[in-house]
């Protein structure tokens, strides 16, 4: 199989590349390093021992990606090529709709041009808006969302219904991740925010390597154990092989459109991490209590029973994994 990886330099698709060529798949990969790193791609041969095809442009070319499928004989299409900052969102939506709708829709357009009809999508929890019901499950209400971001995915999940509604000759799958944290095992490649990290596990790793001075707890009177946001926190290899499972299942039935989410079906709050994180590193995190973060929700963790039932997929890797890859990633990386 020849799988076209858009933004595969990125956090979540360079961990995805790395079980594709595991899994024996050629791989092409696109990114225009706008969110990500040109050693990404030397950590992926040295992790893999194996070589694939990159092309540096942007994915919304129409031109340069048409190349891309004149030269390349591809089977199915990932797509990571999206921003993914809920704050950056609210301050740049033009940005945002026209990165992750324009350049899906481009990227889709080319596809259908060219005849490749096999596509997984990078959805998000934040679909769900505010949870019709814990745990969530495929078939809970989406819409709702508070942010372009958030509502770029929704909006795209409604085109990938419509373009399947008018043409059942696609295979789509939508994965709806949670909350991805951790790194490769090797320390090789992780997460790596541009300026402040806005999301949690990148926090909490800059305070306990001294970057940061300290962790702000966003709120502690939610509707919780803790009175801290709950969260479904994934290891990113997990989720990873995730999206390997999605295209076998792609390959094997074809023709549908299956909606999956990828998630632990476990939630912990943001003090369950602090003292995870510090249980296992041995390091301290320091943290103050802080006024609620506009948008967030109490609690938001899924039931991951159709991935487990229809894919074959579980999510095997423990909150202690999670911790001590993403710690390893900050230790090995700038030495
Ligand atoms: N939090 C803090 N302090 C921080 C950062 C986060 O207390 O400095 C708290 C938040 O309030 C929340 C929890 O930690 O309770 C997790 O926050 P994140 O920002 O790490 O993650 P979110 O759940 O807000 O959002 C993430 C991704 C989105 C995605 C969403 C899906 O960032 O892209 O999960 O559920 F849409």
């Amino acid at each position: 199989m020849a799988v076209l990886v858009t933004g595969g330099a990125g956090y979540i698709g360079s961990h995805t590349v790395i079980e594709l060529l595991n899994s024996g798949n050629e791989v092409i990969i696109i990114d225009d390093f706008s969110n990500s790193k040109p050693e990404v791609l030397g950590a992926i041969q040295e992790i893999t021992g194996k070589d694939f095809k990159f092309y540096e442009m942007d994915y919304a070319n129409k031109e340069a990606l048409k190349k891309v499928f004149e030269e390349n004989k591809i089977d199915s299409v990932l797509n990571f090529a999206g921003f993914k900052s809920v704050g950056e969102s609210v301050k740049k939506p033009i940005a945002y709709y026209k990165n992750n709708i324009s350049g899906a829709l481009v990227l889709l357009e080319t596809m259908q041009e060219y005849g490749v009809k096999k596509f997984v999508f990078s959805s998000s929890a934040t679909v769900y808006g505010e949870p019709e019901r814990i745990p969530l499950t495929e078939d809970c209400r989406t819409g709702g969302t508070t942010n372009p971001y958030g509502t770029s995915k929704l909006f795209i999940e409604q085109i990938l219904k419509d373009i399947y509604q008018s043409d059942n000759s696609w295979d789509i799958a939508i994965l709806r991740y949670f909350n991805p944290v951790g790194a490769h095992e090797s320390g090789l490649i992780g997460e790596e925010p541009q300026g402040i990290p806005n999301n949690l596990m990148p926090y909490i790793v800059r305070v306990a390597s001294g970057e940061l001075k300290e962790l702000s707890v966003f709120g502690n009177d939610y509707d919780t154990p803790d009175g801290t946001g709950v969260r479904d926190y994934i290891h990113v290899v997990d989720l990873a092989k995730g999206h390997i499972k999605a295209l076998e299942k792609l390959e094997k039935e074809g023709n549908g459109l299956y909606i999956y989410n990828l998630g632990t079906g476990t939630g912990y709050s943001v003090l369950d991490m602090v003292k995870a994180f510090e249980e296992t590193t041995g390091r301290k995190v320091a943290y103050k209590i802080a006024p609620r973060r506009s948008g967030d929700i109490a609690t938001c963790y899924s039931d991951p029973t159709k991935a487990k039932e229809e894919l074959g997929w579980v999510a095997e890797k423990n909150l202690k994994q999670m911790c001590e890859d993403s710690w390893n990633y900050i230790n090995k990386r700038g030495k």
